[in-house]
């Protein structure tokens, strides 16, 4: 009768630890995945020890994070409802993966995780769970227990001494989660959607007003549309991410303030920071714009929010998301070259691309100086006249 909990080493999760253990009377088996939170994952080893846990997993995930699931949703210029860059949405189906895997390989029949009742996060982890393993039990505590306010909580970890130091220490007052593409904040100050959030809750930014009066420039180099180097180091998609996040967060990119709607159908304030996917998504824009045909690329853009609903709302392990997928890396074939950035002030500029070997942009016949006959301008003639033809009928009808 085992469970594997998905254990941040946190209050909220070493409280559920707890009342599993009490509740269910279960095994507790704990996964700590380091996504590049920037937070230390080994301590939870030593929180699961010191509450009789026997089988400890922590993972670093930081590759398989970046290589399969954040490029390929980049691949895709993914956004949702016009702003959200998925930070919390792309990971998910992560970690419901590895507690599946963990749960095969300790003989586990239930997975546990912290996500509450009202959010996303149940829905992704579940989903993903359900998908891999369709016999899988899931224990939502959040959905089950007593436990509804901070200070229960509390109550409950002095009761039963979960250790002290869990709830001292540098705690935020906001809900975050954090890993290598972004760390969002809600609730608190944020639940008023009309009121500033404090400067200080951000913390991988400077404000744009403390941003260097002097741009950055960088270079990124694509490979089938997925970045490789950064001026022309090779770089791991981890590395990319980190070192993106690094240049833009000095530069005060990717600050976002937004109220979204939620899967389950309530609306929530976020407040987001993704620094280097800010600079990926105008980036990969840039490099297809030199390198896809006008039709694929305007083909992507319309399934684009479709892709994006389906990582929202927790599908990455659907058919449907698979099929799209294949579409998307089809796509990116050609998509290889530079892109020339300069980063200023919270802005990503594109100041160049260039694709040496699938560059489609033709400057002999974009040119307004002579073309030596490559195109035609009578042909234009006849183009527009046809194109026109259904709306002269109509308004020769009309004006009759
Ligand atoms: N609203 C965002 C999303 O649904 C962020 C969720 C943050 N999750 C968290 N457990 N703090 O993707
Ligand atoms: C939660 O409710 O657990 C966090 C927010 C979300 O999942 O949308």
């Amino acid at each position: 009768n085992k469970v594997v909990l998905a254990y941040s080493g946190g209050l909220d999760t070493s409280v559920i630890l707890k009342w599993l253990q009490d509740v269910y009377q279960c095994e507790v088996v704990t996964f700590t995945a380091d996504l590049g939170q920037g937070e230390e994952v080994e301590p939870a080893r030593a929180k699961a020890q010191a509450m009789g846990i026997k089988e400890i997993y922590i993972d670093d995930l930081r590759e398989e994070f970046a290589r399969d699931f954040v490029f390929p949703m980049f691949r895709a210029n993914t956004v949702y409802e016009g702003e959200y860059l998925l930070g919390t949405s792309i990971a998910r189906p992560l970690i419901a993966k590895r507690l599946i895997e963990i749960a095969n390989e300790t003989g586990a029949k239930a997975i546990s995780h912290g996500a509450t009742g009202k959010g996303n996060d149940q829905v992704r982890f579940e989903l993903g769970a359900y998908a891999l393993r369709p016999d899988i039990q899931v224990i939502a505590p959040w959905r089950e227990w007593e436990l509804s306010s901070r200070q229960t909580l509390l109550d409950y970890a002095e009761k039963h001494s979960i250790p002290v130091e869990m709830k001292k220490g540098k705690t935020s007052p906001y809900s975050m989660d954090a890993n290598l593409l972004h760390i969002s904040y809600e609730g608190r100050v944020l639940e008023n959607p009309w009121t500033e959030p404090e400067e200080d809750m951000w913390r991988w930014t400077v404000s744009p007003e403390a941003a260097p009066d002097k741009a950055t420039y960088i270079e990124v180099t694509y490979q089938h549309g997925d970045i490789v180097a950064i001026d022309d180091v090779a770089c791991s998609p981890a590395t990319v991410l980190e070192q993106l996040n690094k240049i833009g967060g000095a530069n005060g990119i990717g600050r976002l303030d937004i109220v979204e709607n939620r899967y389950v159908g309530m609306k929530s304030r976020g407040c987001y920071e993704t620094p280097a996917g800010t600079i990926m998504l105008k980036a990969h824009r840039a490099i297809e714009s030199l390198t896809l045909d006008r039709e694929v690329a305007h083909l992507k853009d319309d399934l684009m929010p479709r892709y994006a609903s389906l990582i929202y709302n927790g599908y990455w392990w659907s058919p449907e998301r698979e099929m799209l997928q294949t579409m998307i890396n089809a796509s990116q074939t050609n998509v290889n070259g530079k892109v020339r950035l300069k980063l200023y002030k919270g802005n990503v500029i594109v100041v160049g691309r260039a694709s040496s070997t699938d560059s489609l942009f033709d400057e002999s016949i974009a040119t307004f100086e002579d073309d030596g006959g490559a195109y035609n301008q009578k042909d234009a003639e006849g183009f527009i006249k046809l194109n026109a033809l259904r709306m002269r009928i109509a308004a020769a009808k009309r004006l009759k």
